[in-house]
């Protein structure tokens, strides 16, 4: 399933996000930047110790990163240009503000990713595993969010040419595809 909103294709896959073909990919991390389970976990296995050395002299530099925001290292022995560390709200209910900062990691992410040249990103559902939050919602965040970027920026500025979902689970890969034909 696919979409294409100012000559930027939007698609969903499902699998592994170290496995995916592409320029650069997005990571749900902690505040801290500790390698953790998850994705974080598989990202930072497969890439190796040169992320965690690098997202320690982030740690001593800025004190880690807050909810919403991003920050990028390399990819260690992946084969990708960096990656980019965000951190996802943890579900509280709803009543904390959760989807606002959800929001806020794709644009923080998307702003990263266009600052450094990046033309093809994939993103996992971030929030969506340990931090609980519910995977409709998350999904229509993270669509809406990243239709809203796409479709405000002039097409000649933007780097970016592809942004893929890349859903680990069954259940999410069914919400990004039954929903993202509502974003085109
Ligand atoms: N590729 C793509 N997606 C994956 C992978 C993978 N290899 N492994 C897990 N996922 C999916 C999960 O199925 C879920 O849909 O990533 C989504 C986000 O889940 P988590 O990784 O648990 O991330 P999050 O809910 O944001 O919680 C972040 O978990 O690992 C810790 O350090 C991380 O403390 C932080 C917290």
């Amino acid at each position: 399933m696919q979409i294409n909103i100012n000559d930027v294709v939007l698609s969903v896959h499902e699998g592994d996000i170290t496995s995916w073909q592409g320029e650069m990919i997005v990571n749900a991390s902690n505040s801290g930047l500790y390698g953790g389970g998850g994705v974080d976990g598989a990202i930072h296995r497969a890439g190796g110790p040169e992320i965690a050395e690098e997202c320690a002299v982030i740690r001593q530099k800025q004190g880690g990163i807050l909810p919403g925001e991003a920050a990028l290292t390399s990819a260690g022995r992946l084969a990708f240009r960096g990656v980019i560390h965000t951190v996802g709200p943890i579900w509280k209910g709803g009543t904390a503000g959760e989807a606002a900062v959800l929001a806020r990691c794709y644009k923080s992410s998307l702003d990263l990713a266009c600052a450094h040249g990046v033309k093809s990103l994939a993103f996992p559902n971030i929030s969506t595993g340990i931090y609980n939050f519910p995977k409709e919602l998350a999904c229509k965040t993270a669509l809406e969010a990243v239709a809203l970027y796409v479709r405000a920026k002039n097409p000649a500025e933007l780097p970016l040419r592809q942004i893929d979902f890349v859903c680990f689970e069954h259940e999410n890969a069914g919400l990004y595809g039954a929903m993202l034909g509502n974003y085109s």
